[in-house]
């Protein structure tokens, strides 16, 4: 393979997204258009993967990760007028120049591969993905000539009436000789029905110098879509999340009803795991094996050891330890870590809080700013009241404290190892270990 520079198109406004975010921005399963094209780029190892920004280009910039090369287009001109603004990095460069544009997310490695074998072993100056599509409306149709070869792309403002009804489509994606590319962007004139410069001119411009373009027809129509609507977003987003389903299927994962199903595309789910319906998981999270999420659960950019359960709860930028059980309805709240064997059950609310292994908090708890050790039991109905309006203050709960139904814990508070609080005990100063303190305000006694 010769070497590679990628360049994903992603400067226009997306008009027809009628949106205030740029088009590439807008997200399909959990990331964003552009995100999944340059992360697909990047997959193909290029000495430079390039971004064309130009519409809130700040905005874009900030928003996408990776070793990215951001060029500024400064007004958008047209695909042929983005590639324009990349000249410069191409100048001293000798290989293949991969496109592709920001608004494809669903383009696979794998046929982008296909497309780099076809241009290198035809040695074409330009290879373009091609599909067949039922209804080709929005697309550039793919003309070709009497032998079959490809001959020129008519964007759909320009088409003959006979040209619409072409059922071979341009799906944007191209691949040239870097050479040849940078030669004849030049040529590039924007003398058609939106006074644009068309990347896809240059496949008529080569065929007139005798120069050879090929065409790789792919059957996979679905991951060549190119998404200008909030119809197209919706489309692409049902197409991706069955894909990511199928992924997991077929490591071993359950999912009892995909279509109703909703799995980000950077989550990792272990073997044997079971996804019940109406399941949202989010973001980064990582679920162990064995792991049972229960139907109606959402759970956010969090990790789940071996063998948890989790039923109708949301959990968000949390850490659950192997074995533990959560909920049902219960919620926990960024930082909460909850180490092997923990059970934190019906509507109980957690926040940036530590509870150790073999504790419970089986009912209707608020845990909030507390580091609670092992084998603790908390009774029902329990609460830390760790804010007194300015600040908030920690609770700290040793192992094997047993603490009353009803307690109200005001923090700064520490209950000392192996203490006992009893039912509707409100506690305002320290436990010592051992102890039992009952009553308002707390008063002990051995
Ligand atoms: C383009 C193709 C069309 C193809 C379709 C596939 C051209 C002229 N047409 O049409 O043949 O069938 O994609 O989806 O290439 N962009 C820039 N700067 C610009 C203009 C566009 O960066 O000046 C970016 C956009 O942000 C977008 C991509 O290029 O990510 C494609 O632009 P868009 O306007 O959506 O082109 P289409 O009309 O869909
Ligand atoms: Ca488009």
């Amino acid at each position: 393979m010769t070497q590679l520079v990628t360049i994903t198109l992603a400067a226009g406004k997306g008009t027809r997204m009628k949106s205030n975010l740029p088009k590439v921005l807008h997200q399909v399963a959990g990331k964003s258009m552009v995100q999944h094209v340059v992360d697909t780029a990047s997959d193909l190892e290029p000495v430079n993967n390039i971004a064309i920004v130009g519409y809130k280009s700040e905005l874009v910039k900030e928003e996408t990760e990776g070793e990215i090369e951001f060029v500024k287009q400064e007004e958008q001109l047209g695909t042929g007028h983005a590639v324009m603004q990349a000249q410069d990095k191409l100048a001293s460069f000798s290989g293949t120049v991969l496109v592709l544009y920001g608004d494809t997310p669903l383009l696979t490695v794998e046929t982008l591969e296909e497309l780099l074998a076809k241009r290198q072993s035809s040695n074409s100056a330009m290879t373009v993905l091609t599909t067949k599509v039922v209804d080709p409306t929005g697309y550039g149709r793919i003309v070709r000539d009497d032998n079959g070869q490809i001959a020129r792309i008519v964007e759909e403002k320009d088409t003959s009436s006979q040209e619409a009804k072409i059922d071979e489509i341009n799906t944007g994606i191209c691949a040239f000789d870097s050479q040849l590319l940078v030669e004849n962007l030049t040529e590039l004139e924007a003398d058609n029905a939106q006074g644009e410069y068309y990347l896809t001119d240059l496949v008529g411009i080569l065929v007139e110098k005798g120069e050879r373009v090929s065409a790789l027809l792919t059957a996979n129509h679905q991951e060549t879509i190119g998404v200008n609507s909030r119809r197209h977003l919706a489309k692409a987003e049902k197409t991706l999340r069955k894909r990511i389903c199928n992924h997991h299927l077929d490591r071993g994962v359950t999912i009892i009803d995909p279509a109703n199903t909703y799995i980000d595309a950077e989550v990792e789910i272990g073997q044997d795991s079971i996804i019940c319906p109406f399941t949202f998981l989010e973001g980064e999270t990582k679920l162990g094996s064995e792991v049972v999420i229960g139907s109606q659960s959402r759970i956010v950019d969090s990790e789940l050891g071996d063998g948890v359960e989790v039923k109708s709860s949301t959990i968000v930028e949390s850490k659950v330890g192997d074995d533990s059980l959560v909920g049902p309805y219960a919620y926990l709240r960024p930082g909460s870590e909850l180490a092997e064997n923990v059970k934190v059950s019906d509507f109980v609310e957690v926040k940036k809080s530590q509870i150790g292994s073999g504790s419970k908090v089986p009912h209707l708890s608020y845990i909030g700013d507390a580091k609670i050790g092992q084998n603790v039991n908390v009774g029902a109905g329990t609460i830390t009241a760790n804010y007194d309006g300015q600040n908030k203050h920690q609770t700290v709960i040793e192992d094997d404290v047993f603490v009353g139904s009803d307690s109200t814990l005001i923090a700064p508070v520490k209950i000392g190892q192996g203490a006992v609080t009893g039912a509707g005990a409100v506690v305002k100063d320290d436990v010592e270990d051992g102890d039992t303190i009952v009553g308002v305000p707390a008063k002990s006694f051995r």
